[in-house]
């Protein structure tokens, strides 16, 4: 039986590499250094997919991956229909934050805010009885209120360094975000006998770094 897992570049890849790699399943090239987007493990019938991280719950939920790692910030925003979120893996930590200009006063009218978790931040602010403008971007969110575009961004935040350097300061915290393995809800059922010691064998690894 086959088995597909739906990673992206960058952090995510980089911190479930070891993990996967205590639960047997081994790259046999590295992917950064690869135009492929589909990659053999040392694992019989187990492959790797590279996609943008905001498309990993899709593939998922749509069986075209089995399991999937993605940041908590991006199921919620994503919704997660059709998934189970098995594992904290307890990687990518951060913050889903508001943030803004150092000392800038709340401004008279609507308040404009730019994100690119457009979902989250318009639930969050309804939640507070808020009446946003929402501009949704997708990068360099941090440029919005230093350009006069938003008063106020929605990111993810973990040293605060990128604030920082662009005059901004940290508001609210909207939530904590860590990695999660998440697994199609047909493919837990139809392939239960090899994500099932995955799964365990993940959540020991994880576990052991406590
Ligand atoms: P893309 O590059 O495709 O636009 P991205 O910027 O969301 O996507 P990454 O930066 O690899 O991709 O982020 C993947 C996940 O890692 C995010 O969804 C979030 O959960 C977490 N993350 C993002 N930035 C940080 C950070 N600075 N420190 C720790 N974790 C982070
Ligand atoms: C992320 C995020 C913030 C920054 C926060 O960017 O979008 O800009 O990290 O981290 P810090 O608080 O430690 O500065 P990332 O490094 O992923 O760059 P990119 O998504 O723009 O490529
Ligand atoms: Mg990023």
């Amino acid at each position: 039986m086959s088995l597909t897992i739906a990673l992206s570049k960058g952090r995510i890849l980089k911190d479930t590499l070891p993990l996967l790699a205590e639960a047997g399943i081994e790259l046999l090239e590295d992917p950064e250094k690869s135009r492929k987007l589909i990659f053999p493990t040392s694992q019989d019938g187990v492959s790797i997919i590279i996609l943008r991280a905001t498309d990993v719950p899709t593939f998922v939920q749509n069986g075209a991956a089995d399991i999937g790692v993605a940041g908590k910030d991006v199921l919620v925003e994503h919704g997660a229909d059709g998934l189970f979120e098995l594992v904290d893996l307890r990687i990518a930590q951060c913050r889903l934050m508001t943030a803004a200009a150092v000392n800038a006063p709340a401004p008279a009218g609507r308040l404009r805010v730019a994100t690119k978790f457009i979902n989250t931040a318009k639930r969050w602010y309804a939640e507070r009885g808020e009446q946003v403008e929402l501009i949704k971007l997708y990068g360099s969110m941090e440029l919005a209120p230093v350009m006069g575009l938003a008063d106020v961004i929605v990111d993810v935040v973990d040293t605060g360094k990128t604030l920082k350097e662009n005059g901004l300061e940290p508001r609210e915290l909207i939530m904590q975000v860590s990695s999660r393995l998440i697994v199609n809800k047909l493919a837990m059922k139809m392939k239960q006998s090899q994500i099932a010691p995955l799964v365990a064998k993940l959540q020991a690894a994880v576990d052991a770094r406590e």
